[in-house]
């Protein structure tokens, strides 16, 4: 479902995870109510009409009628928005995009870069099932690393990589990530996860948020699992009209991925 009316959100809390990372609840009761994982906003910072291309942020969390993003500070309107104090207004436009495919039937292995921890949180969290579902979280240092004690208490384990070893696995998470599924299925075929979802054996799929390299190496490192991925992208109007958001299908066609996404299939796209 998507409203395309901006509303204003009041800012009620704001905590800074790392040097450059910010959580933001704000409350803004319609969105709350109707938001679903995969989704998310155009922000503005303020109600002016500055800056003029809102800022696409995911959701990361929903509570009662607020609702939680985490964004990296990483030029102007991300600075604009992280100087939002409480009792401040920002400008939100949403719900935008599809929601996630629901993926508990699955074993699903959920795989966050950096920032990217953030929406699969709000995904973990609302999944009705999770007995099968692990979760990988990366950064490049300890001090990166954002969300693990918020993943650990939704249940599910939790297994962490930093690229200087300065916390858990000493590499990528994609490396972890590969090395861990490599242990279960030494051939890499998906026969021991089941290629089918037959026998009782659950069929393995991924979800991924973090920057493109990391969904690429995901891809291609992965096959012959599917692949779901976050594509956190520059976008323009984030509603459609633009197709500066287009992505190349690998079937000829593109998928714009503010309206077919931003949760995306990454084995049938060019990334
Ligand atoms: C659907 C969607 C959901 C997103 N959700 C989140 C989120 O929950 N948290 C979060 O931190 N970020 C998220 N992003 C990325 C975020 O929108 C960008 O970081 C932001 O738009 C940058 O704006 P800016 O004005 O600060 O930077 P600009 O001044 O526009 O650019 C500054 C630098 O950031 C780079 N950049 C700009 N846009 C993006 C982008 N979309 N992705 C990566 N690098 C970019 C530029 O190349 C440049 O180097 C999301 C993007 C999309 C498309
Ligand atoms: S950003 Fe305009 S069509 Fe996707």
């Amino acid at each position: 479902m998507s409203l395309l009316t901006s509303r204003p959100a009041l800012v009620v809390g704001r905590t800074w995870l790392t040097a450059d990372i910010v959580s933001f609840w704000i409350r803004e009761t319609i969105l709350a109510r109707t938001v679903d994982p995969g989704q998310f906003l155009g922000v503005r910072p303020g109600l002016g009409p500055d800056p003029m291309l809102r800022r696409p942020l995911s959701v990361a969390d929903v509570a009662g009628n607020r609702l939680r993003l985490i964004f990296q500070v990483r030029g102007r309107g991300t600075e604009m928005l992280a100087r939002a104090k409480p009792g401040d207004y920002l400008d939100v436009l949403g719900p935008l995009g599809k929601p996630a495919p629901p993926l508990d039937q699955y074993r699903l292995v959920v795989c966050a870069g950096g920032v990217g921890a953030a929406p699969l949180l709000y995904y973990v969290r609302r999944m009705k099932k999770r007995r099968h579902t692990q979760v990988f979280l990366g950064a490049r240092s300890k001090e990166r690393l954002i969300l693990v004690d918020e993943f650990q208490r939704t249940g599910v384990p939790v297994m962490v990589a930093t690229d200087d070893g300065s916390a858990g696995y000493h590499g990528t998470v994609t490396e972890l990530l590969v090395n861990r599924i490599r242990v279960q299925d030494p051939e890499g075929t998906g026969k021991k996860y089941g290629a089918q979802q037959t026998g009782g054996v659950k069929r393995l799929v991924v979800l991924a948020c973090g920057p493109k390299p990391m969904l690429a190496e995901l891809v291609c490192r992965l096959a012959p699992f599917p692949v779901w991925g976050y594509i956190e992208e520059r976008m323009g109007c984030g509603t459609g009209i633009c197709y500066c958001c287009a992505l190349p299908r690998r079937d000829g066609g593109y998928t714009r991925f503010c309206q077919e996404g931003p949760v995306v299939l990454l084995n049938e796209v060019i990334l």
